[in-house]
């Protein structure tokens, strides 16, 4: 079904690229030579690594800078080396734990943007790299659930009982199969009637913070590890699900697509995060966007990334996901795409988004 459909979709219009690795090829670059494509060796001194020694930071230093510097005019080749490099820059990488849980909900109301993809596979990349990590799906489509390989059938334990029948998250918690140190709470169908009964419910704007404020502050006190993520992903709306996923974060995370129509709508999400934060929750930012399923041989991509770039200096990561076939197809193998072909384009892309949040969390005092 969706697997023929993804990999024509994902074909270059003139045919160029035989193997899905190399469709993915030459996408990923937003403006070339950039500092953030290949600049992986450099664009991050003295950012602090837990785990790595300086005799290993060398070690991979010196690996990194053998790869050997292509011309830009052969996107493939320039692929493949960025490839190399942020393999090397990134393997068995740990990354710098926050000083605080990050609670970051993911969120925009266009849909197929890239906020399902964009949580687990920051979340999975942040696992894999030694953090603990903990999703929250929020939306009734259950789709992070089916990319975590979680049980989400109707019945199981999910975020419906959580919100509307004040369980607490602990019941509803499940270990991602595939991943060390990421867990997940499921969405299950029954979640479709959860925005018109949470209406007469009280507090129904800060349930969800309850719960999990809750939950890790028992963990705290059960001398458990601290979770150093949470993301809950959104559905493709502002109603109740997403008001209770704002009231939660701490931060927002903007998954943007490089499409016709990115910004649209977006001055509304803003909107719609200064009302929260004048109401319920002070401390919410918009910390950190994404540019997703960017497509660099377009001027429509360039201008779009340009364009949120000028609007969002700091928020903006540097790292762009790239369209591919890998990401798209994970899910249906219930994956992640760091699980699913780790060493691929859209694997590493995630990864190195996921690296540069982190180091977000040491170097910008907003985020402490
Ligand atoms: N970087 C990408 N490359 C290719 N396909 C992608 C990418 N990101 C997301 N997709 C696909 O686009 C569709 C929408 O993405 P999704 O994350 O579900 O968006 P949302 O959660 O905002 O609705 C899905 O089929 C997903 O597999
Ligand atoms: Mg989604």
């Amino acid at each position: 079904m969706s697997m023929s459909a993804d990999r024509q979709d994902a074909s270059s219009e003139d045919g160029t690229w035989s193997t899905p690795d190399a469709r993915d090829a030459g996408v990923s670059r937003e403006t070339s030579p950039s500092p953030e494509i290949g600049g992986g060796s450099t664009s991050h001194p003295g950012a602090p690594h837990a785990g790595a020694s300086h005799a290993g930071d060398l070690h991979r230093e010196a690996l990194i800078s053998s790869v050997p510097e292509v011309d830009e005019d052969t996107p493939l080749a320039a692929q493949l080396a960025l490839d190399a490099r942020r393999r090397l820059e990134l393997d068995g990488r740990r990354f710098p734990r926050p000083e605080r849980t990050r609670i970051i909900t993911v969120a925009n109301q266009k849909g197929g943007v890239g906020k399902t993809t964009t949580t687990v596979n920051l979340a999975a990349g942040l696992a894999r790299a030694g953090l603990k990590v903990l999703v929250i799906d929020n939306d009734p489509q259950g789709n992070a659930s089916t990319a975590l390989g979680i049980e989400h059938r109707a019945g199981t334990p999910s975020i419906y009982e959580v919100l509307v029948e004040d369980e607490p998250i602990e019941t509803a918690v499940q270990a991602c199969p595939d991943v060390e140190g990421l867990w997940g709470v499921p969405a299950t169908i029954d979640l479709s009637g959860a925005e018109i009964e949470l209406v007469s419910l009280v507090s129904r704007e800060t349930r969800l913070r309850k719960a999990l404020d809750r939950y890790l502050d028992e963990r705290t006190a059960r001398g458990e590890e601290p979770i150093d993520y949470v993301f809950v992903d959104c559905p493709p709306s502002l109603g109740l699900l997403t008001v209770n996923a704002f009231v939660t974060g701490r931060e927002v995370l903007i998954p943007i697509q490089c499409e016709y129509y990115a910004l649209e709508g977006l001055s509304q999400l803003l909107k719609t995060i200064e009302l929260i934060k004048a109401h319920l929750n002070p401390e919410l930012v918009v910390s950190t966007i994404l540019l997703t399923m960017y497509d660099g041989r377009t001027n429509l991509a360039q201008q779009v990334a340009a364009e949120v770039r000028q609007h969002f200096p700091d928020q903006t990561l540097r790292t762009t996901v790239p369209r591919s076939v890998r990401i798209s197809e994970a899910p249906s193998y219930g994956q992640t795409v760091m699980t699913y072909d780790p060493g691929s384009t859209g694997a590493l892309a995630y990864l190195e988004a996921a690296r540069e949040m982190s180091e977000h969390s040491v170097q910008r005092a907003d985020l402490r």
